[in-house]
């Protein structure tokens, strides 16, 4: 997507889901985004409810586990995060590793979703997969009149 990707900057949405914020990940994954040069631009603790959910994860709507993922992603905070560096959304992606944190485990075992995810619903953490999702996502997540919002550092 991009001519020369190492060396423009751009801005990436993360997310420490559920799992990761229940399970006490948050410092340890802040911890290596910025060990790996990213800037943690906005970061804010959200309680995601039902339709802020289903819109956020809509192109999956069809899916047989939307449910579950709209269960699974309501069922306590989550920590949502701008990260901004050179070639942010691809190496955020590398970083995270494969959807599957169990197979995540077995192939790419340094990854976060290795370190603390599970499976493929509860894989610890979000990254865009491209530009466009990433546009998407910053501004749904930055635009003041979603409701469900507990501001952390930045006033969002
Ligand atoms: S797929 O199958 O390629 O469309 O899946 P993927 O795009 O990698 O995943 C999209 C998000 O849906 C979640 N997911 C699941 N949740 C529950 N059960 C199953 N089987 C499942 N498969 C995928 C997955 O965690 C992805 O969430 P994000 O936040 O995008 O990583």
């Amino acid at each position: 997507y991009s001519a020369n990707p190492t060396t423009k900057t751009e801005q990436t949405f993360a997310m420490i889901k559920p799992d990761g914020v229940s399970g006490n990940y948050s410092s340890a994954v802040r911890k290596i985004i910025l060990d790996s040069g990213f800037s943690i631009i906005r970061e804010v603790l959200v309680q995601l409810d039902e339709d802020t959910v289903k819109s956020f994860y809509a192109e999956h709507s069809e899916r047989s586990f939307f449910p579950s993922l709209v269960q699974y992603m309501t069922s306590g905070p989550a920590l949502a995060m701008v990260l901004e560096k050179v070639n942010a959304i691809a190496d955020w992606r590398a970083l995270i590793g494969p959807t599957d944190s169990g197979m995540a485990k077995v192939t790419h075992p340094q990854s976060i979703r290795a370190m603390c995810g599970l499976d493929k619903q509860r894989n610890c953490v979000h990254g865009s997969d491209s530009p466009q999702s990433a546009a998407r996502e910053i501004s749904f997540f930055t635009t003041k009149s979603l409701t469900g919002f507990i501001p952390k550092h930045d006033e969002l």
